[in-house]
């Protein structure tokens, strides 16, 4: 009997360690490349490794199990499919994954696969705890598909993509506040959403996947967008009053300072940057550029740049607005920034008028504009505190000058005059 078990047990260590030794036989073979998991995250889930080395031939496969029958089901059935799929051809397979948390017992799953350097992906969103796999239908009302289409389009920049129903998209996963899709599973064809801009169609069991944070302002590409700039500032009283408009409505402005100003209101300019807002450059001393030779022209700029240094270091200015919006082929042939003027002038500095300036503005406002106003007078402020409610009540969202032209696709030139963007 003895002798039969110290057999038996021989036997079981000789199988084991061949089985053991085997596996690292192969490892030892993969190109380090396909050794190492190159994706850092993987919060959830025992990493399984299948190697398989063969003449002309190397797969190498990282994949997540959960110990959740049907979880891991699915992901085998990709594997398997990816090794059988693989079975007739030569070169290398190489499978690296990524899992995430999502609180609440919900995971996201992206398989990163590499078939001879044609690189696609798998993605999933599971409920760990009911052992399901979650699909957009349960995280979306079904009125979301058009939302979605005009985001896609947007971030694809060609032909519209129509989706029949929800269940179409199935390759998608969640990521920090994101909704990553891949409309074929090619790399090219990743789009990357912001949950927040899908916020109204997120079904409310899924709503503790959004950020929490309100004062994070998220640009919707698909949605009217506008840029209010403020000239000749900054102003204690005024400049004050329109910052704490935009912070309360989670809005943005560009305020083309006067380099002369700066020193004295460190503090707004300090609060305008960590509000979001923009700051360009309106010369130091509001003199006329047209009026000036090419030394004492980057002598304005350079002085402002000097005076907006000593507040912030790091701060990269990038418009200039000339003074009086006067501009000459001088001024564009020596200006080594996008010269930045309007499409909607209130004229608030000679009208002092609250509701001219809000009439004009309500009355010219489109996608794309840039509306002209001064940060000098208090019914320029008191236009401020009615036009941003009333206009993201209809629908507008405010951005800076730069996020506008970046939004809408074009790209800044130095010496180009810009008016609005569309
Ligand atoms: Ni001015």
């Amino acid at each position: 009997m003895k002798k039969f078990l110290f057999a038996s047990g021989l036997i079981l260590i000789v199988i084991v360690s061949s089985i053991i030794g085997n596996y690292y036989w192969k490892y030892s073979k993969l190109p380090s490349e396909m050794k190492n998991p190159s994706t850092t995250e993987k919060e959830l889930g025992k990493q399984m490794h299948h190697v398989t080395v063969k003449k002309e031939k190397l797969i190498s496969i990282y994949y997540p199990k959960f110990f959740h029958d049907h979880i891991d089901s699915c992901i085998h059935a990709v594997v398997d499919e990816l090794i059988h799929d693989f079975e007739d051809e030569k070169g290398k397979l190489y499978v690296d994954y990524s899992s995430y948390d999502l609180k609440e017992g919900y995971c996201s799953v992206l398989l990163t696969i590499e078939k001879n350097g044609i690189i696609t992906h798998r993605a999933w969103v599971f409920d760990l705890e009911e052992d399901t796999v979650i699909t957009m239908h349960d995280i979306f009302s079904s009125d979301v598909l058009s939302k979605l289409e005009a985001l896609i389009e947007y971030e694809k920049k060609e032909e519209k993509q129509v989706f029949s129903s929800l269940d179409e998209i199935e390759n998608y996963y969640l990521y920090r506040n994101e909704l990553i899709l891949f409309l074929e599973s090619e790399e090219e064809n990743r789009i990357t959403i912001s949950l927040a801009l899908l916020e109204p169609w997120i079904q409310s069991s899924f709503t503790h996947l959004l950020i929490n944070d309100i004062d994070v302002r998220i640009i919707d590409p698909t949605k009217p967008m506008i840029a209010l700039t403020y000239d000749d500032g900054p102003h204690p009283q005024v400049t004050e009053r329109i910052l704490n408009v935009l912070k309360e409505n989670n809005s943005v402005a560009t305020f083309f300072v006067l380099g002369s100003r700066i020193a004295n209101h460190r503090s707004l300019i300090e609060r305008m940057i960590a509000e979001g807002s923009e700051i360009g450059n309106h010369t130091f001393g509001h003199q006329d550029m047209r009026k000036l030779d090419k030394k004492q022209l980057n002598e304005q700029v350079s002085a402002w740049q000097d005076a907006l240094k000593e507040v912030d270091a790091t701060y990269q200015m990038k418009l200039i607005r000339p003074t009086y919006g006067a501009t000459n082929d001088f001024v564009v042939k020596n200006t080594s920034y996008p010269l930045i003027l309007w499409s909607i002038d209130t004229m608030d500095w000679s009208r002092k008028n609250c509701d001219a300036v809000v009439e004009t503005v309500l009355s010219q406002v489109k996608d794309g504009s840039i509306i002209l106003m001064h940060d000098m007078y208090d019914s320029t402020a008191e236009a401020t505190e009615i036009l941003v409610p009333e206009l993201i009540k209809r629908g507008y969202q405010f951005v800076t000058v730069s996020e506008l032209f970046e939004a809408k696709g074009i790209e800044l030139e130095a010496g180009h005059v810009y008016h609005e963007a569309n």
